[in-house]
């Protein structure tokens, strides 16, 4: 009988969070073309803005010791080996091989920033290696979330600082002439990852993992144009090939969605927006 009890007390977080989803696993996501894509949006001025604005809120100071957690193309890491200077340094890690090839080509020119391959749930350095770690657009990729915040804070010292950047997709508000179709694209592409509606649960989590005074801010994204030099127009891309073929979307369905969207630019009715959470706070 008390077993039986124990057995039925188990939370059922415990569930959600070691529940294998059906996303593909990162590396396999990030390719070398994927990830060149990803460069190309992530150098569009919607986010070197938001990078610009989320630098601004983890505030580095010089000669701190940075962590950039899925550091990706490495745009953030070079940001941050000019805020921490030459007495400072940052660690970029990765789990996809060409997103570190591009990033250690980005920051050849700082000797400040060293990468390493590795998965967030893993971090391989001792407790409090780090003063500041960041991490935007990475943790919604990880299955085991509490696994890998356990890890931040095991690796960010006391007092230290983090920020953490999340996307909700159901967040988009994109216009479209086949409100349904749009839909399913949408729904699809929250498959990519195991946690699409993370930011929703993200400010309890980190206090779970032991942070405090955690911050909340929403970066918002728009754009009012079909203008390939933008966030969304970009995004249509990845979206596109990640959805082509699944849930019953046809190429064809997927060409006929881009080109709603060019029509809808011609008519001068082209509106997207999204929002990015971020979070803030204090080891
Ligand atoms: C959308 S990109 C964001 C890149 C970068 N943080 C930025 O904002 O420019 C997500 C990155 O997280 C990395 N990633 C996903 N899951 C990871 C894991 N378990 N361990 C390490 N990196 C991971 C991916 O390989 C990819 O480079």
């Amino acid at each position: 009988m008390r077993y039986i009890n124990h057995a039925i007390s188990i939370p059922l977080d415990f569930f959600h969070m070691t529940k294998p989803s059906n996303a593909p696993s990162a590396q396999e996501q990030f390719d070398e073309s994927t990830s060149r894509r990803i460069e190309a949006i992530y150098l569009t001025p919607d986010i070197v803005a938001q990078r610009n604005t989320v630098l601004a809120l983890l505030a580095p100071q010089q000669a701190e010791r940075a962590l950039d957690i899925g550091c990706g193309p490495g745009m953030t890491t070079q940001a941050l080996a000019q805020a921490v200077g030459s007495n400072g340094s940052v660690v970029g890690v990765d789990i996809a091989e060409p997103m570190l090839a591009i990033a250690r080509q980005r920051c050849g020119a700082s000797p400040q920033a060293t990468f390493a391959l590795a998965d967030v749930t893993a971090l391989p350095y001792p407790d409090a290696s780090f003063d500041i770690a960041l991490a935007t657009q990475v943790y919604e990729y990880v299955e085991d979330i509490d696994m890998a915040l356990a890890e931040l804070a095991r690796v960010v010292r006391p007092g230290g600082r983090v920020l953490l950047v999340d996307t909700d997709w159901e967040s988009a508000v994109w216009a479209s002439s086949d409100n349904a179709r749009m839909r399913r694209v949408l729904d699809t592409w929250n498959e990519h990852i195991p946690h699409p509606q993370l930011p929703r649960e993200l400010k309890r989590r980190l206090e779970q993992a032991g942070f405090n005074s955690v911050q909340v801010e929403i970066v918002p994204i728009l754009n009012l144009a079909y203008d390939p030099q933008t966030y969304s127009i970009g995004m249509m891309d990845v979206i596109g090939s990640f959805a082509s073929g699944r849930n019953g979307l046809t190429a064809q369905d997927i060409s006929a969605w881009k080109a709603d969207a060019r029509a809808m630019g011609e008519r001068d009715a082209y509106f997207f927006s999204l929002n990015r959470y971020v979070f803030v706070a204090q080891r």
